[in-house]
C-alpha cells in the first residue's frame, strides 16, 4: 500500500483504528515523537495519518522555519524532513539541527520526490541520516521510521550513560573539599586556552569536556589521601599517579572517548618528560592534555589547598612563566599568560552547568 495524498478519504478515524490493531504502539512499546515538516498540506496529512496508526506522536510544520522551532523546542525522536519548502529548505533546516549541540543527534529522514543523486549528496552534506522517495510504500516507511528509531533508543541510552557519567566527576569533586568549583573553572579556561589557540570547535568542546572528566579517576583514590593536609608518603602518591588510567577506562563507552580519553590519561604529563603516566615529552603529549595540564596548575595555584593558602594571580603567573617549557608547553603558556594579563579569563556560569545537565535533556523515549 502507497501512502500518499489521499483526498477522497474521509474516515481518518476508521483507518487509525485498523492499522492501530495491526500495529499498534502498545503492543511494540515504542511510541515517539515525530516531527513531520512538508509544505505540501496533502502529503502532510497522508504522512501524519500513516504516523499517528503506528501509535506515534505527530508535530507538524508547514515550513523549514517551523520545522526549526518545534524540532529546538520539543526535541522530536525523529524528524522527516521534506526538501523542497519556503522559510529554509529541508538541507539548510537539516544542517541547523545538526550544527545545535541539542539537536544534533535526532535523526533527520529527508523527504525526495525523485531520486535525485544531487539530492542525496546535499542531503549527505547536511548532515542527513537517512533519505525517502515519495510517495511511499507503506512498509518501506514502517521499516525506515523503525530503524531510526531504534538508532534514537540506542542514542539516548549512551546519552544517560555519559551524563552519569558527568554527574560521576562532579561526585569525585566533592570528595576532595578543597577544590570546589575546579572542574567548572577548568573546563572554562581549557575552553577559552583552546580557542586563543586556534583549535576549531570540535577539538574546543573535546576540551571542555576534558576539563570536567580530567580527574574523575580519582573515584579509586581513598578520601583520606585526597584530603590530607600534609605531604603524601610514597604509597600514597602511587596511588593518585595510576588515577589518568582508571579515569581513561572509565570514560572509554562514551562517544566522545576517542577525543578526551588522551586528555583525561595526558594531563599529569610533563613537556620534560618528567611527568606521569608514561613520561611523555613535548609534543607527544597530546594538545588537549598539555592544555589541561596549564589550567589545573593555575586554578591549584590561585585556590586555597590543605597545605598552602591561595596564590596571587601574579606569583601564579610567575610560577607558571618559571615552569614553562619544563614542565608545560612554552607556547600555550605564553597564549594563556597573555589571556589573563588582558583580563580575558572569564570564570565560569551557569550556562556552563546547563551545558552539562543539557547532555542529558535530550533523553525523552521511555
Ligand atoms: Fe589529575
Amino acid at each position: 500500500m502507497l501512502c500518499e495524498p489521499d483526498h477522497g478519504r474521509q474516515d481518518a478515524t476508521a483507518y487509525r483504528c485498523v492499522a492501530g490493531r495491526r500495529y499498534g504502539w502498545k503492543e511494540r512499546g515504542v511510541a515517539a515523537r515525530i516531527l513531520v515538516a512538508d509544505d505540501n498540506p496533502a502529503m502532510c496529512e497522508a504522512i501524519t495519518r500513516f504516523v499517528e496508526a503506528e501509535g506515534h506522536t505527530v508535530l507538524v510544520a508547514r515550513n523549514g522555519r517551523e520545522a526549526l522551532t518545534l524540532a529546538m523546542r520539543d526535541l522530536p525522536d525523529l524528524v522527516l524532513l521534506d526538501v523542497t519548502m519556503p522559510d529554509f529548505d529541508g538541507f539548510e533546516v537539516c544542517r541547523r539541527l545538526k550544527a545545535d549541540e541539542r539537536t544534533a543527534l535526532i535523526p533527520v529522514t529527508m523527504l525526495t520526490i525523485l531520486d535525485d543523486a544531487e539530492h542525496r549528496r546535499r542531503g549527505i552534506e547536511a548532515g542527513a541520516d537517512d533519505f525517502l522517495t515519495k510517495p511511499f510504500e507503506e512498509r518501506l516507511l514502517r521499516a525506515r521510521i523503525q530503524t531510526q528509531l531504534r538508532t534514537k533508543r540506542l542514542t539516548d541510552q549512551l546519552e544517560r550513560t555519559e551524563s552519569i557519567i558527568f554527574a560521576l566527576a562532579l561526585a569525585v569533586e566533592a570528595k576532595d573539599l578543597y577544590t570546589e568549583g575546579h572542574l567548572w573553572r577548568l573546563a572554562r579556561y581549557g575552553e577559552q586556552l583552546a580557542i586563543a589557540a586556534g583549535f576549531p570547535p570540535e577539538d574546543t568542546r573535546a576540551v571542555w569536556r576534558g576539563g570536567l572528566l580530567h580527574d574523575i579517576g580519582k573515584i579509586g583514590v581513598a578520601d583520606n589521601i585526597l584530603r590530607k593536609p600534609a605531604p603524601l608518603t610514597p604509597e600514597e602518591y602511587a596511588q593518585v599517579k595510576e588515577h589518568p588510567e582508571r579515569g581513561a577506562r572509565i570514560i572509554a563507552p562514551m562517544r566522545f572517548a576517542r577525543e578526551v580519553a588522551p586528555i583525561v590519561l595526558g594531563h599529569h604529563e610533563h613537556w620534560d618528560g618528567s611527568g606521569y603516566p608514561y613520561g611523555l615529552r613535548g609534543d607527544a603529549i597530546p594538545i588537549g592534555a598539555r592544555i589541561i595540564a596549564i589550567v589545573d596548575a593555575y586554578d591549584a595555584m590561585t585556590t586555597n589547598r590543605p597545605y598552602r593558602g591561595a596564590l596571587t594571580r601574579e606569583r601564579a603567573l610567575q610560577r607558571l612563566r618559571a615552569r614553562s617549557g619544563i614542565q608545560w608547553d612554552p607556547e600555550l603558556v605564553a597564549i594563556f599568560i597573555s589571556l589573563v594579563e588582558q583580563k580575558r579569563l572569564a570564570e565560569p556560569t551557569e550556562a556552563d552547568m546547563v551545558r552539562c545537565v543539557g547532555m542529558a535533556s535530550q533523553s525523552r523515549m521511555a
